[in-house]
């Protein structure tokens, strides 16, 4: 049977290209609208490489409603979206936080406003672990308290699942399933897409392979003094091709209405707590490449220990994280190799 087309915004981007490529994997027909503020169209090729099927796809800006509505008039047979598209750094976003504010909210109220007029069927809503802050318990459930934000980004993130709780339950004729995502990273296997990070990387996988590759000369551990097993900050690393997979289910969810809610959230993680310095020698191990360090001062502003309890998707989706973390370090290298292939990195 056909299935009905999917509108990914944001779906050049890093998380965003891999979901497209789970989704045709799945047999969906994808749209995908992103402004390449962050992301560029050599993504399309990689997808293409993938999956033989180029998705199709729309230079416009979320913000830009005319663009939006013109976008549904010449896609009417989209019934389900998936919201990649944001601004998403949370440094950046201390300096200019109108502009998080403005593209992140007003992106998700265009897509909310036109998907009642359009018998769309469903939104799903890329969150974070950020609005958990500093947790009180690990690992972290849903029904753990949200943190005040630290960051205009993080707040965007509370706003946004805010906005879409009070549109639900004032009546809108759609669901959402709201995805909590921990630390993504990785990339698909087949190396011909990953993650692009603009200028100097600020997350730690980014900056791990740069260093590995000699772009950068080594890389700063931020604390050695945390209250955990080994002194170091403790993350859950997710790779990238389950967190995509995920948003399949989800959509699946919501086309087919198999749950009897309208607004459903979900931790992505793996259950499993990493601490930087574990994760530095995953990657070593994984790969046979050493990764020159230096131990730094605590980053002002970072989380001490964070990782997730999946067990509300694991059993209410049917989902699980899979891959092992040396596949995922495999995979982000063999990423970064690509890049310096192709003369970007
Ligand atoms: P990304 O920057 O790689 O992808 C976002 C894409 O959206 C980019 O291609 C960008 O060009 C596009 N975009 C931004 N604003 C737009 C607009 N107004 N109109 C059209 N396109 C626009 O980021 P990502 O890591 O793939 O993140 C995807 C989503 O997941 C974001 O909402 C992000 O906040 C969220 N998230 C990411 C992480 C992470 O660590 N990567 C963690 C939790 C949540
Ligand atoms: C991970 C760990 C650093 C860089 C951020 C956002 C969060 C979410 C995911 C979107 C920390 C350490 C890092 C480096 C290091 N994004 N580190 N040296 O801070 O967990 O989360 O991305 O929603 O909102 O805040 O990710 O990759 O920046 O850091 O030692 O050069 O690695 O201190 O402990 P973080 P990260």
């Amino acid at each position: 049977m056909k299935k009905d087309m999917i509108l990914v915004t944001g779906g050049t981007g890093y998380i965003g290209s891999h979901t497209v490529v789970e989704l045709q994997k799945a047999g969906y027909p994808v749209v995908i609208v992103d402004n390449l503020s962050n992301s560029n169209k050599e993504v399309l090729d990689g997808i293409e490489r993938i999956t033989g099927i180029r998705p199709e796809f729309v230079e416009a800006d979320c913000t830009d409603m005319a663009a939006l509505t013109a976008l549904f008039d010449k896609y009417p047979g989209i019934k389900g979206i998936i919201n990649f598209a944001a601004s998403k750094a949370v440094g950046e976003s201390m300096q200019k936080p109108i502009l998080y504010y403005r593209n992140n909210l007003n992106t998700l109220m265009n897509l909310l406003d036109l998907m009642g007029e359009r018998g769309v069927k469903g939104i799903v809503f890329s969150s974070s672990c950020t609005v958990y802050g500093e947790p009180d318990v690990n690992p972290v459930t849903e029904a753990a308290p949200i943190k005040k934000a630290t960051s205009p980004y993080g707040n965007t993130k509370q706003i946004s699942e805010e906005i879409i709780t009070d549109v639900i339950n004032a009546g809108a004729p759609f669901k959402s399933i709201i995805l909590r995502y921990f630390n993504p990273v990785g990339a698909h296997p087949s190396a011909e897409i990953g993650e692009l990070p603009n200028g100097v990387p600020q997350n730690l996988i980014p900056y791990l392979t740069q260093t590995a590759i000699g772009v950068r000369k080594e890389l700063s551990v931020f604390g050695n003094d945390y209250n955990t097993r080994d002194g170091y900050c403790i993350r859950d690393f997710i790779d990238v091709v389950d967190l995509a997979r995920a948003h399949v289910i989800a959509v699946e969810r919501m086309l087919e209405d198999k749950s009897p809610e309208k607004i459903e959230i979900f931790n992505l993680g793996t259950g499993n707590g990493l601490s930087v310095m574990e994760l530095i020698n995953a990657f070593e191990r994984a790969t046979g490449v050493k990764v020159p360090y230096k131990i730094a001062p605590r980053r002002a502003g970072d989380i001490e220990q964070v990782w997730a309890n999946p067990a509300y998707a694991n059993e209410v989706l049917g989902w699980k994280a899979e891959t092992p973390i040396e596949d995922t370090m495999r995979s982000a290298w063999a990423w970064q190799l690509r890049l310096r292939e192709r003369g970007v990195m």
